[in-house]
């Protein structure tokens, strides 16, 4: 409503922030990334698993140090916080610990984070590697400590089918099965060449996306990020078992891993759940409008569209229906959680000259997507509460 009318029925206590001429909008929701992976941004490789192998699984040994993870996580959530990043969905490191420090500052801050232990026990370095039994009573056990605990919510993390044994997968399907109400995230289609191991790997499936479906993975709160190699047949089951398919761009460009055919799962009989993420570190930015602003350049290349105000939506109304948190989150709804981020679209000397022939709404959205950065975000609410620059 306008403010004259709110202003109208407001208590007479209530404070007002003043935030002329900035844009106020729902805080940003980030559905890909990783916790552990802050400080590997920009790691140069030719490909996800020279990556992978080069720069990822060294630095994830790291968060063996509680103290590491404790640090790390204040960092992390105000890197988040600085980009305007309200929600996320999180991978963390095989180590049990590597969670509690998650779960428990973003508990601290009141933020509404879905987050959860990587599960791997096959082709990555001994140190990081758990069993399917570990695996199974690590996630038990944090899910039972964290799930539903304030604003935290669980994700099952089994990491993707090459770091995980079918008896990690077998165990994975029972974590899913014992609690339905918690979210599974892991990787698929991202890479040829991961895709031709993945295959390998589990010669008796039809293709990468049955692996996952033997196992009972597909369904309305599965997040599968990249999915950029599917075929139709692979699709389609997506959009039959209400999965959300994740576009990170930013990553699939720095990795080199694709583009990714947005129109092709729109299309569909049934059209695919899409949620878009950082994918940090693979993904270069913590910004989500950074995030569209790359996502519309990979449509550019495919001959396709998404209009500033969709890229809008997605990053937050959108991004919270693929969460099915849309009654808390991605809206400024009466009874909504009350995320909040302020814009500033004028934060820097070019966008201020670029500002001054901007006519309307739309293009000066347009212009925060693609020409602003951390300096943009001008204040960030948590639950109503002003929460940048807080220690
Ligand atoms: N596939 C399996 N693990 C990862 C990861 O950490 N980053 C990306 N981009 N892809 C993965
Ligand atoms: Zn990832």
């Amino acid at each position: 409503g306008s403010f004259s009318d709110i202003k109208a029925i407001a208590p007479t206590e209530v404070v007002i922030h003043d935030h002329r001429p900035h844009l106020i909008v729902p805080g940003f929701i980030d559905t890909h990334l990783h916790f552990p992976q802050i400080q590997i941004i920009g790691s140069y490789a030719s490909n996800l698993l020279e990556w992978l192998n080069t720069y990822t699984f060294v630095e994830e040994q790291k968060y063996k140090d509680p103290l590491h993870c404790q640090n790390m996580a204040k960092q992390f959530f105000n890197t988040l916080i600085n980009h305007g990043t309200t929600t996320a969905a999180a991978f963390c490191t095989t180590h049990p610990n590597s969670v509690e420090a998650f779960f428990t500052e973003s508990h601290r801050r009141d933020m509404l984070m879905i987050g959860g232990k990587v599960m791997m026990d096959q082709n990555a370095p001994l140190e990081l590697l758990d069993t399917p039994k570990s695996g199974y009573d690590d996630t038990k056990m944090l899910i039972n400590k964290w799930h539903g605990v304030g604003r935290q919510y669980y994700a099952i993390s089994p990491r993707f089918a090459i770091t995980s044994t079918p008896e990690q997968l077998e165990m994975s399907q029972a974590l899913i099965n014992e609690h339905p109400d918690c979210y599974l995230q892991t990787h698929l289609s991202e890479n040829k060449d991961e895709i031709a191991l993945a295959k390998q790997l589990y010669p008796d499936c039809n293709d990468y996306t049955d692996i996952y479906n033997r196992y009972n993975f597909l369904g309305a709160n599965s997040l599968f990020g990249h999915c950029i190699h599917l075929t139709e047949k692979e699709i389609a089951i997506m959009g039959e078992t209400k999965s959300v398919a994740v576009f990170c761009p930013t990553s699939n460009l720095f990795l080199g891993s694709g583009l990714f055919n947005l129109e092709l799962f729109l299309k569909q009989k049934l059209p695919i759940r899409i949620a878009t993420g950082t994918d940090i570190g693979g993904g270069t930015n913590f910004s989500m409008l950074k995030t569209m602003d790359e996502a519309h350049k990979i449509l550019q290349l495919q001959n396709q569209r998404l209009s500033p105000i969709e890229s809008f939506y997605q990053i937050t109304l959108g991004n919270a229906l693929a969460l099915s948190l849309e009654n808390k989150i991605g809206t400024f709804e009466i009874e909504s959680d009350a995320d909040i981020t302020v814009l500033d679209s004028r934060a820097t000397s070019t966008m201020k000259i670029r500002m001054e022939t901007v006519k309307n709404i739309v293009e000066e959205l347009f212009v925060l997507q693609t020409m602003s950065d951390d300096r943009s975000v001008v204040q960030v609410y948590i639950k109503g509460k002003p929460s940048k620059n807080l220690k």
